[in-house]
């Protein structure tokens, strides 16, 4: 079979067998949804060209394959290292771009996302507004912050009454509680509903930068490629309110460390925000005030906002 100059789907020309690939992809069934057969093809398209192009040894790809292999063994319910394994490539922050997309034409813009994390955790705990997240012990050792602020339509500027904020950030020690067994269940996170005004208020701590997991292969992946671990300080947030776009998102202090160089590629320059010390209250050293701005489902259709759509708070 000719070999050289065959350029099939649009690909490179290569000296390889010129129509294997397209012979794998053929192998898809007729019951294949459309989605699985588009995902599918253009998978394995860019895996042989990656592989061709490179000219990747069996060695190379078996220590891909372990490292999988590896990441698969390691995970659980209080660990993600699949995730943790995109994250590093920048693949999470990739796909909220793409998800979260807005047309350029929108006068205003609802509050930037970011990733969700390996780290989030489902049924926190519901708290009056104005409550502290942080236990006790855990209080005495970090920045106390006083955070609060308004949730409002991004093109009415009108209060959303029902929001449901979901908030974790790590402890003084850079770890979340379910990494750390001397935390208490649940700690540094709070889910809060706010009334006719929009508006939240509760008291966390600074978060601190830390590192993600490098005790696995997204560890060696860093390794390999002369990087380091760190995040830079931040405060995890997810947001629903009923005919609303869900907001995942994180906000950074500007101030932070590797704010510049974040291990997992999400900071956004709207997401950068200023603690302010605090004086007269005898709970909080720092006061962070942050609105969010929330887009309801039509406005997120009409302004491209794809990825919307699935009703939040149903
Ligand atoms: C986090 O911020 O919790 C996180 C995000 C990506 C990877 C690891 C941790
Ligand atoms: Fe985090």
């Amino acid at each position: 079979m000719a070999t050289n100059g065959a350029s099939v789907n649009g690909s490179k020309p290569h000296k390889y067998n010129p129509t294997f690939t397209q012979s794998v992809i053929n192998a898809t069934g007729p019951k294949a949804t459309p989605r699985v057969r588009q995902l599918t093809a253009s998978l394995i398209q860019h895996l042989h060209d990656f592989a061709r192009e490179n000219e990747l040894t069996v060695d190379e790809w078996m220590l891909g394959v372990e490292l999988m292999n590896e990441a698969g063994r390691m995970s659980d319910d209080k660990r993600n290292e699949g995730q943790l394994l995109c994250d590093v490539l920048g693949l999470e922050s990739l796909v909220d771009e793409i998800t979260y997309k807005l047309a350029s034409d929108a006068i205003d813009e609802p509050t930037a996302t970011a990733i969700l994390g390996p780290f989030y955790r489902h049924n926190a705990p519901k708290l009056p507004m104005g409550a502290c997240i942080v236990a006790e012990e855990t209080n005495k050792q970090g920045d106390r912050t006083w955070m609060h602020g308004t949730i409002t339509d991004f093109t009415t500027g009108k209060p959303i009454e029902g929001v449901v904020i979901d908030v974790w950030h790590t402890a003084p020690n850079g770890l979340y509680e379910q990494q750390d067994p001397d935390q208490p269940e649940m700690n540094l996170r709070g889910t809060f509903t706010t009334g006719k005004d929009g508006k939240y208020d509760f008291y966390c701590l600074r978060p601190v930068p830390y590192p993600i997991p490098y005790d696995g292969p997204a560890g060696k992946v860093l390794q390999a490629l002369d990087r380091h671990p760190y995040r830079p300080a931040h405060i995890h947030f997810l947001l629903k309110a009923p005919g609303y776009k869900p907001i995942v998102t994180q906000i950074f202090d500007r101030n932070s460390k590797y704010i510049e160089d974040d291990a997992v590629f999400a900071v956004k320059d709207s997401l950068l925000v200023d603690f302010k010390p605090f004086q007269g209250d005898s709970q909080a050293d720092f006061e962070l005030p942050y609105d969010f701005k929330m887009a309801s489902f039509e406005q997120a259709q009409k302004h491209g906002v794809v990825g919307s759509t699935e009703q939040s708070g149903a």
